[in-house]
């Protein structure tokens, strides 16, 4: 599915004396298949544009295509599952009572047999790392916040869709449940050739998974490109309220010490490389 976001504005509470500007003139294109990483301080509008792209909000002016149609305008079923969004805050799209119910939501709704609703069902909870039988009696309101983010996150991957939005997919969890996490979303992405779409405050773990970086910064673009070179910037970082990468913040400080580095390296293993390399070029030179 191509996206296209053409000049696209949002305000909060228009002509009340609450009216916020949270989106102005965004554009921005992402075409089938993209991995991209949108980043940006708290309060920048990343939330606002993905609740946008997934036609939940009426633009103030400009327009989200999807396929060339209006993302809100969007009214047929199979238009709409076609883009899945994994809400920021769990708790505002889970509403049924137990957690099996919740994640067969969706897929019911699209009208799918029982075998298909059933295999998507415990496919889906095992892609978020959620055991069946012990979790899908739970009441989802019971869980924890991190339980309930993989419940949500269930729920938006039991939908197939050839477009997924995470928004902080992996606030509340522990490291290695992240890691495992995004990992198999990364992997189901490259095999299906899903378009991925990861808002997210971990410049480290965005790294890993995603191609090209968007930088909000005031409800405006500040920057847009491949991931290596947005995440290594660090006056375009530091001037949108966000720190670089760990080893890319260890390489600039080597390279301010004399060494001879780059340090667009965003990986830790890319990140000894250069600096294995770095030491022999000083040896050579000394
Ligand atoms: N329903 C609302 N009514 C009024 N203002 C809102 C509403 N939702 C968001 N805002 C404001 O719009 C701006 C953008 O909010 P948004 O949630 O898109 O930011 P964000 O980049 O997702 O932030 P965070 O990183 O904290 O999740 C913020 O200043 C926020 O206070
Ligand atoms: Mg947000």
């Amino acid at each position: 599915m191509l996206i296209q976001v053409e000049d696209l504005a949002h305000t909060y509470a228009p002509g009340t004396p609450l009216a916020h500007a949270a989106l102005r003139g965004v554009s921005l294109e992402i075409a089938p298949g993209e991995r991209v990483g949108l980043v940006g301080r708290t309060g920048s509008g990343k939330s606002t544009l993905v609740q946008h792209l997934a036609g939940l909000l009426k633009p103030t002016s400009g327009r989200v295509l999807l396929d060339g149609v209006a993302a809100h305008a969007r009214s047929s079923a199979a238009q709409r599952r076609k883009l899945a969004l994994a809400f920021q805050y769990p708790e505002h799209q889970i509403f049924e009572h137990t957690v099996l119910r919740e994640v067969a939501f969706g897929p019911r709704n699209l009208g799918l047999g029982k075998d298909e609703v059933d295999g998507r069902l415990s496919w889906a909870l095992e892609m978020v790392g959620l055991d069946a039988e012990a979790m899908g009696a739970r009441v989802p309101f019971t869980l924890s916040g991190g339980e309930m983010r993989r419940v949500a996150l269930a729920s938006a991957l039991a939908m197939r869709p050839e477009v997924l939005i995470l928004d902080e997919p992996t606030a509340g969890l522990d490291p290695q449940g992240r890691r495992e996490l995004l990992g198999r979303v990364a992997r189901w992405q490259e095999e299906i050739g899903l378009t991925l779409i990861l808002v997210s405050h971990d410049l480290d773990e965005l790294a890993r998974v995603v191609e090209r970086v968007v930088l909000l910064d005031g409800g405006q673009v500040a920057a847009d490109g491949p991931v290596r070179q947005v995440l290594s910037d660090g006056d375009l970082l530091r001037a949108a309220g966000l720190d670089v990468p760990q080893p890319v913040a260890l390489l600039q400080t080597l390279r301010d010490a004399g060494w001879d580095v780059r340090t667009d390296r965003l990986l830790p293993q890319e990140a000894v490389a250069e600096i294995v390399r770095g030491r022999r070029a000083l040896e050579t030179r000394g």
